[in-house]
């Protein structure tokens, strides 16, 4: 079975990084995660990752961002990577980094984009009043969250839901439909 080698890149808990890895062994589906990139030594992601066998590359953005985003480069065409997965990657790839793999780095957000870009999508969303926010996956290009929209999945807000309540149930949609959407872009040759 020839597997897609992809590549995970990650700032913090890893809840998406470990909702794709058990997919990918539990189905045995044709994925190789290869590498963690992580930019923060103590993230608890990395304890997922040596969970399952996964090498982690650890960078520190103190080294400058455009040594930084070259080590990774190196590091990720070293291991042959046709891909890119971004969950919860806390920082903005650089237009150079990007086009090293054009519509092949996805993303995961917290809300309906193109409503709630950044960093803070859940809370952003519940404190604007909406009534319907979700998940969106999308490909990755130089605009902050911006990109071609992959897939989608709408969460209904409660009246008088706390955010406290939201963010569970968002996250339980994140962990179903980012592992089922990667699986079918690999099916489609999305990353070959
Ligand atoms: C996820 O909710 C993801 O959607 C969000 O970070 C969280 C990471 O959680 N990403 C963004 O907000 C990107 N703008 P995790 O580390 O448990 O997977």
């Amino acid at each position: 079975m020839v597997k897609t080698k992809l590549a995970i890149m990650a700032s913090g808990t890893g809840s998406n990084f470990l909702a794709i890895m058990e997919k990918i062994t539990q189905e045995n589906w044709p994925i190789e995660i290869t590498r963690l990139v992580v930019d923060h030594a103590d993230a608890n992601v990395i304890n997922y990752a040596n969970q399952f066998n996964v090498p982690v590359l650890v960078v520190d953005y103190h080294d400058g961002k455009k040594e930084t985003e070259a080590k990774i480069i190196r590091q990720l065409q070293a291991d042959k990577v046709s891909g890119i997965v971004l969950a919860g990657y806390m920082r903005i790839l650089s237009a150079e980094f990007i086009s090293h793999y054009p519509n092949r780095i996805l993303n995961i957000h917290p809300a309906l984009l193109p409503s709630f870009p950044g960093r803070h999508g859940i809370q952003d969303a519940y404190d604007y009043g909406v009534k319907v926010t979700g998940v969106t996956i999308h490909f990755v290009d130089a605009t902050v969250d911006g990109g071609q929209i992959v897939a989608q999945s709408p969460v209904d807000i409660y009246d008088n839901e706390t955010v406290e309540h939201l963010e569970p149930r968002i996250h339980e949609v994140e962990h179903r439909l980012y592992p089922t959407t990667i699986q079918n872009l690999v099916q489609r040759g999305v990353f070959q």
